[in-house]
């Protein structure tokens, strides 16, 4: 029996590399992991090149442009990646009959809110990036109905830049460190959700459109970076801060928390704690 093929964009980024990892425990599908210099997002004709080559089952978008404070400036960049060439891989899906899981994020919302987003919540970006991604949202499931778009927030992983490694950087270089209080969601470990994706392109009956994906819990960035001392053991003193006093680039939203229950509910998908997850991540960490 031919074995459908997969293909992962981005695949050295945080989601592509976990992705990279875990892919041996799904042989029944036929793994393609392709990284910028293999499929540009920048370039159609490398978009459609991969599609011609692989003539893939499922297309798992796992490449952005990511640099949410840079955004703000190197628009027409992030515009063409983030919500163009989205557009036009969807495009490519609906022509091949490919199935497309694309990523997007929690900065669609204002956060405004004080109750978890829902899949279907008024959206409103307050920074270039995300409303780069929620455009990317919008042609994607306009040009193909075959999508599943993925809303994650607050990732981190043993690979690439985060929030987990910066605070163990930071706490190993100085004596104390301020971190925001002031900004409310949730962590979500990459390796969790690369698992939640295997799960949903295995999953025997697919359901399309949108839905959420971060680990359980409500904390600060502060929260965050306090649990991160605890289980590293670090003596570096922590101190909470406003966004006031931490100003960005970009803006941030303030109360960003994802409602995860379609995903429950359509994929029996369960995230587990955020707490949980970090400890896990930070023993990969430390044995680095
Ligand atoms: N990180 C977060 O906190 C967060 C939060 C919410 C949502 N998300 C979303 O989750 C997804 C995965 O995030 P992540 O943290 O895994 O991202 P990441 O680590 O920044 O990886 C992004 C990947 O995209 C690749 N890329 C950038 N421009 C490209 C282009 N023109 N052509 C091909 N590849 C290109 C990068 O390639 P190089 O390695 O060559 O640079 C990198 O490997 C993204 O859609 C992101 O928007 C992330």
């Amino acid at each position: 029996m031919i074995k459908p093929t997969v293909i992962v964009s981005g695949k050295n980024g945080q989601v592509g590399s976990e992705l990279l990892l875990l892919h041996v425990s799904y042989p029944q599908f036929n793994w393609v992991f392709l990284a910028r210099e293999d499929l540009d997002l920048f370039s159609e004709n490398s978009i459609s090149k991969a599609f011609q080559e692989h003539r893939p089952k499922y297309f798992i978008n796992c490449a952005a442009y990511t640099a949410v404070d840079k955004a703000e400036e190197e628009r027409g960049l992030a515009e063409k990646i983030n919500a163009e060439a989205v557009g036009f891989i969807a495009q490519k899906c609906k022509a091949f009959d490919t199935i497309l899981i694309h990523l997007s994020t929690d900065y669609v919302f204002d956060g405004t809110g004080s109750s978890p987003y829902r899949t279907d919540g008024e959206t409103n970006p307050v920074n270039f990036y995300g409303f780069t991604k929620l455009e990317g949202e919008k042609l994607a499931l306009q040009n193909n109905k075959q999508t599943i778009i993925i809303r994650t927030a607050w990732v981190y992983s043993v690979f690439g830049k985060n929030f987990v490694k910066t605070m163990l950087r930071l706490m190993n270089e100085r004596p104390e460190i301020s971190v925001v209080n002031d900004q409310i969601g949730s962590p979500t470990y990459a390796r969790d959700l690369a698992l939640a994706i295997a799960e949903i392109i295995s999953s025997e009956k697919k359901h399309f459109g949108t839905y959420h994906y971060t680990n359980q819990g409500v904390i600060s960035w502060y929260d965050f970076a306090i649990a991160i001392k605890e289980i590293s053991g670090s003596g570096c003193k922590v101190n909470a801060i406003t966004t006031a006093q931490f100003p960005t680039p970009a803006k941030r939203p303030h109360y960003s928390v994802l409602d995860n229950l379609d995903l429950q509910k359509d994929y029996h998908i369960q995230p587990r704690s955020w707490k949980v997850a970090l400890q896990e991540c930070m023993k990969y960490l430390q044995r680095l």
